[in-house]
This record gives structure tokens, C-alpha cells and sequence, in this order.
């Protein structure tokens, strides 16, 4: 392990208390990092994690606890202050402006004055990202970029602040195994010249890769810090406390392979921020009972193509159809109609984060709930009781969605959709931040409605997940489809291959 002997840590947190209400976030925590290490934080959803390091951050305050930095307690009373102290921190929700530039982002924030050099921004953020090895477009508009490329340039400009200590939380939730590596890559040669690390994540296989130390807060308790090489039962059972079965898999019947498709796509056409098409001469059909995996590494048209299924965007040419209906440019009100369930990658897109939880379970049926045109409170109450329970959500109906963890928003719009019994389900990154429990409980879900009969679009970057679950897999490059296999035959080199833009077998 780095950093000098007898030397303090970079980062230490004392006694750090948090309350919302009557929840305790975190009860007394401790934790520190030292120069040139890792240490990774690990929790179910909703241990506290996100909240102790928004704490060192700036972006909370606690109700007791101190920070400390190289030994000496600092006043952190916001961002300015803690990147002023050193401390650089990629939030669990981006920060970036979405109609700026990728330059302009990575200029915000240590532009002094008023007015913002576009093209010393722009020679600074081509100098960042080849000195940090992250790869973007500096011209490119944040909004027309995938969670995926946004991610990159959260984690750029991060690092562009010249920070010694940097917080990740779930920085590799949005990233393919390629991106993964070469951000470890690159945070081994920062290590080496002594920053530390503070790494959130719910990928245990990761977590044992990169870290020196790994510390498990449960219900906003520490629970123990254990060398980074302990094994994946030994954390999974500090994290729930108690053993875990391992998540199953499974690759279930055979899919129905005579059986016409029941979502249909010809010849789609979407065109993307240039101009250019982002999705090009698509065409698929995904039977009942069926599940259609789409990989690819992101920023490949799978943003694009869920937004058309979503309701979200026209597409430029081709059609949509369900069954005998035509989908083509409908709206999120029409797909819903056509019982079209639908999971995006951006939760927040579908959720009002200020509203409660109930009321975000019955967002798109509000009818549904009235009688004689009086809103029946009662019954969204009742009706948000049983998904919670049935989901596991960790929050009370009345909860606004925004306080909520990140896993537990991704299972309230799971909980909203899949109880609607859908006849097709779109979904992008269904088990994107949760924690080992959650994603065994959805990929199980996503095969329930399978079983049900439903035709499964699922849209992800993980190869794990998709030949976990996936019937056939199609492989997405530049907007085309570069690939069609079942998934018995699916390699993940080929596969590798394929999203790489290397090799074709259309
Ligand atoms: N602003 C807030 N208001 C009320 N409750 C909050 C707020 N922020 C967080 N919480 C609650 O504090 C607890 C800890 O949340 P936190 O976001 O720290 O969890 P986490 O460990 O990061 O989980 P995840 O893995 O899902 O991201 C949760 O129960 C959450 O609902
Ligand atoms: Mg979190």
C-alpha cells in the first residue's frame, strides 16, 4: 500500500452523523484514504454512501463529524471549498450543462470573469483528455451525448481540476469493459504519482481489481474495512449481512423461434446532433416470450432507438409496430396505450423527482385512481404500499423521489412499469447502479415477463447481463447492426470484436 509511513491520510472523515427526519443516513461514520491508494466504499442501496461522500464534498452538511485533509480539519461548506482543499468528486448524477459543449463544461467552474475563452477551453480540454487518455468530441453538445460519454467527460473534468483526491461514485456503472480498463489504466498512473481514490461501486469483480482497502457501510454503519483482496462472498455477506446465494443464471426455454415478431422495426432512420444518421437501416423483430439483447459500446445509436420506443423522438425513416398497430412516432401516451413498458437509461427523465413516490407509481394510470373526478388518495396510497413492498423499495410512499438512493429511483420506475404488465418491454441498463440483491431481483423480473410472454428489448452494456438473459443478441456500431447471434453461440470475444467496429456477420 503507498503513502508514507506514519503519515496522515488524505482524506479522513470522523464521526460523521447525517439525519434526514428520522432516517440516519450515517451514524458516526469513519473513514479515510491515504496518498496512492484505493479505497473502495461498498453498500446496499441505500447505505449511506452517496450522503457520507457528498458530506466530504460540500454538497451536505453533516450533523456532527469532521473532514479532514493531510491531517488538518477543514471547513467544508461547499464544492468550492472541498476543490479548494483538493477534493474532486463524480456525482451519481451528472453535473454537466446538457446545451454546452463538452469544452464549455470542462471550462465551467475555473472560468474567472464572466466571459469563457472558447478557444483556450477548447485547447485545454484536447490537452486534458490526452494527458488523462479520455476519449471526447470537445465540440460535441453534452445533451446529444450517451450517459456513457457523459460519464467520461464528468470524470475529465474532475481530474482536469487537478485534484489529489478523487471521489468516484459508481463511475463505472455507465461504462463498457474496454472504458472500464482504460479508466483504471489511467487512475493507476494518477495513483503512482500519489492521488487517491474513493470508489463507489456495486461491481464487486471491480472493486477487488482496483482497490488497496474496501470499507461496508450497512444502514449508515460501518461495518469494517477489509483488504481489497477479500473475497466476493465475504463482502456480500458484510454488505446484507448475511450470506447471499449467488445471483443464477440462466438462459431459460429456447425461444419460439417460428412465432411471428410482436415488436417490429423496419428500416429505422434516426439523425443525430450533425446531422448524420445515429441509426441507420435498423430493422429487428422481437417475438413474445422472447428476449432481444442489443450490446454495444454506448454513444452507438442505442440512445437514439430507445428514444424512438420510448415515444421520445420521430424517427427520419421506417416504421414501429406492435402487433398490427403502427407505432411509428408515437407518443409516450400512445405507447403506453399499447401496453409498450418502457426503462430508459436516464430515470429521471420518466420520474418528477419533487413528487412523492406514490404519486410517481401511478404517473401514467392517474385516471385510473379517480372517481367522480375526485382524486382516490387512498388507493395511490395502498397501491404504492404493495409495490413497495413487492419491489423492495426502500422508502415510504411519501417520499420525494429526489431523496431517494439511486437503486431504490431505479426500482420505482421498475415497480411503475413492470406492474403495468406490459406486452413490450423496452429497457436500457435495467440494473445499472443496484447493488447485488436488486439485480438479481430484476433479472429475474425482466424473466417473469419474459415467462408472461412479453417481447423484451433490453438495450445494455453489460456483456454479463445480456448473456445472462438474452435469447438473441444483435450488436450495435455507428447506428447499424453489425452482428446477429443466439445467445448459446454468442462469444464474448466476437462479441468484443463486433462492438469494436472489428468484423461483421450480418
Ligand atoms: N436529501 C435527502 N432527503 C431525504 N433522505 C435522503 C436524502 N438523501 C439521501 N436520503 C436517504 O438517505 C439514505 C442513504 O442514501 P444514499 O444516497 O447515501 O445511499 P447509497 O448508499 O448511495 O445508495 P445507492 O447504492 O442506491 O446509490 C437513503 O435512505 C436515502 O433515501
Ligand atoms: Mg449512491
Amino acid at each position: 500500500m503507498a503513502g508514507v509511513p506514519g503519515s496522515a491520510p488524505a482524506l479522513e472523515l470522523r464521526g460523521i452523523t447525517k439525519r434526514f427526519g428520522d432516517l440516519v443516513a450515517n451514524r458516526s461514520v469513519d473513514f479515510d484514504v491515504v496518498g496512492g491508494e484505493v479505497h473502495a466504499l461498498l453498500g446496499e442501496n441505500g447505505a449511506g454512501k452517496t450522503t457520507v461522500m457528498r458530506i466530504a464534498y460540500g454538497l451536505t452538511h453533516p450533523d456532527a463529524g469532521s473532514v479532514l485533509v493531510e491531517g488538518h480539519e477543514v471547513a467544508i461548506r461547499s464544492p468550492r471549498d472541498a476543490i479548494a482543499a483538493g477534493i474532486g468528486m463524480v456525482t451519481q448524477h451528472f453535473s454537466l450543462v446538457g446545451p454546452m459543449s463538452v469544452a464549455e463544461n470542462l471550462a465551467l467552474g475555473r472560468a474567472s470573469g464572466l466571459r469563457l475563452d472558447l478557444d483556450a477551453a477548447r485547447r485545454r480540454a484536447v490537452h486534458a483528455a490526452e494527458r488523462f487518455g479520455i476519449r471526447v468530441d470537445p465540440d460535441a453538445r453534452v445533451a446529444d451525448l450517451s450517459v456513457g460519454e457523459q460519464q467520461r467527460v464528468e470524470i475529465l473534468k474532475a481530474l482536469a481540476r487537478d485534484c489529489r483526491i478523487l471521489i468516484l461514485d459508481e463511475p463505472t456503472a455507465v461504462l463498457v469493459p474496454a472504458e472500464i480498463e482504460a479508466l483504471f489504466a489511467t487512475l493507476r498512473s494518477l495513483l503512482e504519482e500519489g492521488l487517491s481514490v474513493v470508489f463507489i461501486s456495486h461491481k464487486l469483480g471491480e472493486v477487488r481489481a482496483i482497490s488497496n482497502r474496501v470499507s461496508v457501510l450497512r444502514q449508515g454503519q460501518m461495518i469494517g474495512t477489509v483488504a481489497g483482496s477479500t473475497d466476493e462472498r465475504e463482502l456480500a455477506r458484510m454488505m446484507v449481512g448475511r450470506p447471499m446465494l449467488g445471483v443464477e443464471r440462466s438462459a431459460g426455454a429456447p425461444a419460439p423461434s417460428e412465432a411471428e415478431p410482436v415488436l417490429r422495426i423496419r428500416d429505422l432512420r434516426v439523425d443525430g446532433a450533425h446531422g448524420r444518421p445515429s441509426v441507420e437501416d435498423v430493422s429487428l423483430g422481437v417475438r413474445g416470450g422472447e428476449i432481444l439483447g442489443v450490446a454495444g459500446v454506448s454513444g452507438n445509436g442505442q440512445t437514439e432507438l430507445m428514444a424512438v420506443l420510448s415515444g421520445m423522438r420521430r424517427p427520419v425513416a421506417g416504421t414501429v409496430s406492435v402487433g398490427d398497430l403502427d407505432l411509428t412516432g408515437a407518443d409516450p401516451r400512445q405507447m403506453t396505450a399499447a401496453r409498450v413498458g418502457r426503462i430508459p437509461e436516464d430515470r429521471h427523465a420518466s420520474l418528477i423527482p419533487d413528487l412523492s413516490v406514490a404519486y410517481n407509481l401511478v404517473m401514467e394510470r392517474l385516471d385510473d385512481f379517480r372517481h367522480s373526478g375526485r382524486i382516490d388518495e387512498r388507493a395511490i396510497r395502498a397501491h404504492a404500499d404493495e409495490l413497495i413492498a413487492r419491489f423492495d423499495i426502500r422508502a415510504s410512499p411519501d417520499d420525494r423521489v429526489a431523496a431517494l438512493s439511486g437503486g431504490n429511483i431505479q426500482k420505482v420506475l421498475l415497480a411503475r412499469v413492470l406492474s403495468r404488465d406490459p406486452r413490450v418491454l423496452v429497457v436500457s441498463q435495467p440494473t445499472r447502479g443496484l447493488d447485488v440483491g436488486a439485480t438479481e431481483y430484476v433479472r429475474s423480473q425482466l424473466l417473469a415477463r419474459r415467462a408472461d410472454g412479453a417481447a423484451v428489448l433490453l438495450v445494455s452494456e453489460d456483456l454479463d447481463e445480456l448473456l445472462a438473459l438474452a435469447d438473441r443478441l444483435i450488436v450495435l456500431y455507428e447506428g447499424r447492426i453489425v452482428g446477429e447471434m443466439s445467445a448459446q453461440e454468442a462469444d464474448r470475444e466476437q462479441l468484443g470484436m463486433l462492438m469494436a467496429g472489428r468484423g461483421r456477420n450480418p
